[in-house]
């Protein structure tokens, strides 16, 4: 199938591309590069620099390269920066989708893989969170995924030969196994990377926010899952797409690991001392976050193969060592 991958040119889209590419598939990473990396998206592979908003240019993508599917990763990601910027949000996350979709619609494009978040759940009374539970999201970011859902809930009622899947992701680590690709976000934010930011001496420290929470021992606790089974999922739930189809999905390993659990796992798998200081709680830190991610495996066959953490942090650490500057190109 030809696939047009939005956002290819950053961390979880760049996996995917190479994911396809070994599945045989034509590939065409579409990317404005406002947080990717050019050097990300491999030679050979056609790399569209446009902007999810300038409709008619990716209409023209799409009838360029034959797009059959678009495996839709293009975002802005940071929470906090939502809050700060929700306009910039709705407009790039919300209102690129519905380009997006627009382009599609023009060219008779209809199938479409989307990254959603468990952020549109904000924070569920229970755990595990199953993908029926309410979605109320508690910062614009979570919000600007969770209207796209909305809006392609009533787009599919209006086309019936358009399909799609909602893959709500918890938290997404790791790096390709082989190396070669990695996560370069600036700033970084995610725990483990800053965890081996500290552990290559770029960063000081990492601050633990909150230590008395309701969790085991105390500190919040996430559900992280490998970004290639992540993208191993998109290409079994493209696979699976038939006209009329409207799929919404968890994808986590079903299991939450703590930050102190992650900061003892770094530790050994870095062989670095990493300095941890306690801060207080940060608010809208839900203390736990975690997956049921049952559906997909029970309608698709689905589930996560790397469930050890370490195994997940090795995999980061490979490519956080051999790059310590990333991309080279912040
Ligand atoms: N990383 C996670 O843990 C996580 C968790 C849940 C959901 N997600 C979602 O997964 C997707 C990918 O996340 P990531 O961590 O790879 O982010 P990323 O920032 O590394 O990649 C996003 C890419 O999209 C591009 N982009 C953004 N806006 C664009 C626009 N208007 N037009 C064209 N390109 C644009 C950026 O240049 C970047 O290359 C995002 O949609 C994000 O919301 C990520």
């Amino acid at each position: 199938m030809n696939v047009l991958v939005t956002g290819g040119a950053g961390y979880i889209g760049s996996h995917a591309v190479r994911r396809l590419l070994a599945g045989g598939h034509g590939v065409a990473v579409l990317d404005n590069l406002c947080r990717g990396h050019r050097a990300a998206v491999p030679e050979g592979v056609p790399l569209i620099e446009v902007d999810l908003r300038q409709t008619d240019l990716v209409r023209a993508a799409l009838v360029e390269h034959k797009i059959e599917c678009v495996m839709h990763f293009a975002a802005l990601a940071y929470v906090g920066e939502s809050v700060n910027e929700p306009l910039t949000y709705y407009d790039n996350n919300t209102g690129g989708t519905v380009s997006l979709l627009r382009a599609m619609d023009a060219e008779g494009v209809n199938r479409l893989v989307f990254s959603s978040t468990c952020a549109t759940y904000g924070e569920p009374e229970s755990m595990p969170i199953v993908e029926t539970m309410p979605q109320k999201p508690i910062n614009p970011y979570g919000w600007s995924k969770l209207f796209v859902e909305r809006v392609l809930i009533d787009y599919a009622a209006a086309n019936k030969d358009f399909a799609y899947a909602a893959l709500r992701y918890f938290n997404v680590a790791g790096s390709a196994s082989d190396g070669s690709i990695g996560e370069d976000h600036e700033p970084e934010t995610h725990i483990i990377p800053v965890l081996l930011n500290v552990a290559l001496g770029k960063v000081p420290k990492v601050t633990v926010f909150g230590d008395n929470y309701d969790t085991p021992d105390g500190t919040c606790v996430r559900d992280y899952i490998h970004v290639e089974d992540l993208v191993d999922a998109h290409v079994v739930v493209m696979d699976a797409l038939k006209p009329g189809d409207q799929r919404h999905y968890n994808l986590g390993i079903g299991q939450g690991r703590s930050v102190k659990e992650l900061i003892d796992a770094a530790r050994e798998v870095t062989g670095h001392a990493i300095t941890a200081d306690q801060g207080p709680r940060r608010a809208g830190d839900p203390p736990m976050l975690y997956a049921n991610a049952d559906k997909i495996k029970n309608e698709l066959g689905w589930s996560a193969k790397i469930t050890d953490i370490k195994q997940t942090i090795e995999t980061a650490w490979g490519w956080f060592k051999a790059n310590p500057d990333g991309y080279g190109d912040g």
